[in-house]
């Protein structure tokens, strides 16, 4: 199949490049003429595991060309299905932000007026139920001059890849999210999807739009919730002095829990659940809905990183001294750093009047946007060298690793958010939940 993915963030660069792995031929669209030329260069313009080799395999020179980057619209009038990936960002209030795809789906509305046969457009971006049907379809239709369901579909396709294992995750989905307002939508995602359906037998949910969007929140929001209920009960074992990490493997045990996301710590960051859980509460009110557990799971998520400084102000003042912070990503495995917790150490570090010295594998020059006049260096040992206290945000092997490069420290006061480090002679060892 001859598809087009409309913009080139985590999102879009991943599926286009799955999607010619899949065998099918893929355009690009995205506006900014850099990221296009990287993409056609085979240079991936996101850190994200396999997509170099996927770049490499399908655009430039010796490749398959089966996958090309463009900034040109018109060039999606020569495939049959267009995927919609552009940004959903907040307003102030939480809610969501359609601007950036209302404006897509304008300009490929106008695109798609040119367009003699059938077309399917596929809502992959994170929207609030009802987004797809009543915002995008008709803008669509309005920018056509055409009909959903009559000369073109309309179908909405959530995403559930975790950054960092993005393409893995698209490859061995736990499941298939097809939602369509229209039969010949939902065929023609059916084609898309079925190489991938078959190869790994994924479970398929068919489904109209509303319900699809409704899937990708409830997903965030319970994932969510789950790690800020463990921190909860994390912060209850701390103050009584038992061991979150013990708790939660034996709860683990209970199917009817899992043992997945069940790491008690600093919480989440990303673009994803604040974001996600922002949205959908904001949606909730809209409809004079109080969504107590997902505004507790917010407050809880919030209140993880205060509780980490506390836990450093109870062994040593930071004020005019060295405070290494070990990890600057959002979670290892990525160089992303939005709404990383991170950025709160390091705000509260500020407030106390500490000099602090940043490191991480990948992600401090993304960090250096947030915070230009920090101390950012190589290696961990450099950070932990004359430092009166080590924290610990983000559980790179590189920081679990460690072990005699705290006696390096000033003051070896070490408070790990991430049970990413054991307790050793000659540290003082503050476990955020343990
Ligand atoms: C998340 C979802 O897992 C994906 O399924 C979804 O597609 C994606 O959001 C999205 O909406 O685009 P992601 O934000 O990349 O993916 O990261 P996760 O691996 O889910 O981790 C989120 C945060 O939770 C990280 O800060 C991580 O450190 C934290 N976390 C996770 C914990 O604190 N404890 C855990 O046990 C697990």
């Amino acid at each position: 199949m001859k598809l087009s993915v409309v913009g080139s963030g985590y999102v879009g660069t991943t599926v286009a490049g799955c999607f010619v792995d899949l065998g099918h031929d893929v355009v690009n669209v995205d506006i900014d003429e850099e990221i296009v030329a990287a993409i056609n260069d085979s240079k991936a313009p996101i850190h994200e595991d396999g997509l170099p080799e996927l770049l490499k395999k399908h655009t430039g020179p010796n490749s398959t060309n089966r996958l090309r980057a463009t900034t040109d619209y018109a060039e999606i009038l020569e495939t049959d299905v267009t995927f919609l990936c552009l940004p959903t960002p907040q307003n102030d209030d939480g809610s969501i932000d359609l601007s950036i795809m209302e404006a897509g789906a304008e300009q490929l509305g106008e695109t798609l007026a040119d367009k003699p046969d059938w077309h399917t457009v596929v809502v992959k971006s994170t929207v609030v139920p009802g987004s797809t049907e009543d915002v995008i379809t008709p803008i669509l239709e309005e920018a056509s001059d055409k009909s959903a369901g009559g000369e073109f579909g309309v179908g909405m396709n959530p995403e559930f890849l975790r950054e960092g294992t993005a393409v893995h995750d698209f490859l061995n989905p736990d499941k298939v999210v097809l939602g369509a307002d229209d039969d010949h939508a939902l065929a023609d995602m059916y084609e898309v999807f079925d190489p991938l359906i078959k190869r790994v037998d994924a479970p398929v949910i068919e489904t109209n739009t509303r319900t699809a969007e409704m899937i990708k929140y409830a997903n965030n929001s319970f994932l969510a919730s789950k790690v800020s209920l463990i921190n909860d009960i994390g912060n209850i074992c701390k103050e009584l002095g038992v061991d979150a990490y013990e708790v939660a493997d034996a709860m683990g045990l209970d199917d009817r829990i899992g043992e997945q996301f069940l790491r008690s710590g600093l919480g989440w960051g990303g673009s994803c659940f604040g974001k996600d859980t922002a949205a959908i509460r904001a949606a909730a009110r809209q409809q004079d809905y109080e969504p107590l557990m997902l505004d507790a799971a917010t407050e809880i998520n919030e209140q993880q990183p205060g509780r980490l400084l506390s836990l450093m102000d109870g062994h040593v003042d930071v004020q005019g001294k060295r405070v290494a912070v070990l990890g600057l990503a959002f979670k290892p495995g990525t160089d992303d750093v939005r709404n990383s917790r991170a950025i709160h150490i390091i705000e509260g570090l500020e407030q106390r009047g500490a000099e602090v010295v940043g490191y991480d594998p990948i992600a401090a020059e993304n960090m250096r946007e947030h915070f230009p006049d920090i101390q950012y260096v190589e290696s961990p040992t450099a950070a932990l060298d004359g430092a009166s206290a080590a924290l610990i945000v983000t559980d790179w092997e590189e920081v679990i690793a460690l072990d005699e490069e705290f006696d390096a420290m000033a003051t070896p006061v070490v408070v790990d958010g991430r049970r990413a480090i054991s307790r050793r002679d000659g540290i003082v060892y503050e476990g955020l939940t343990w």
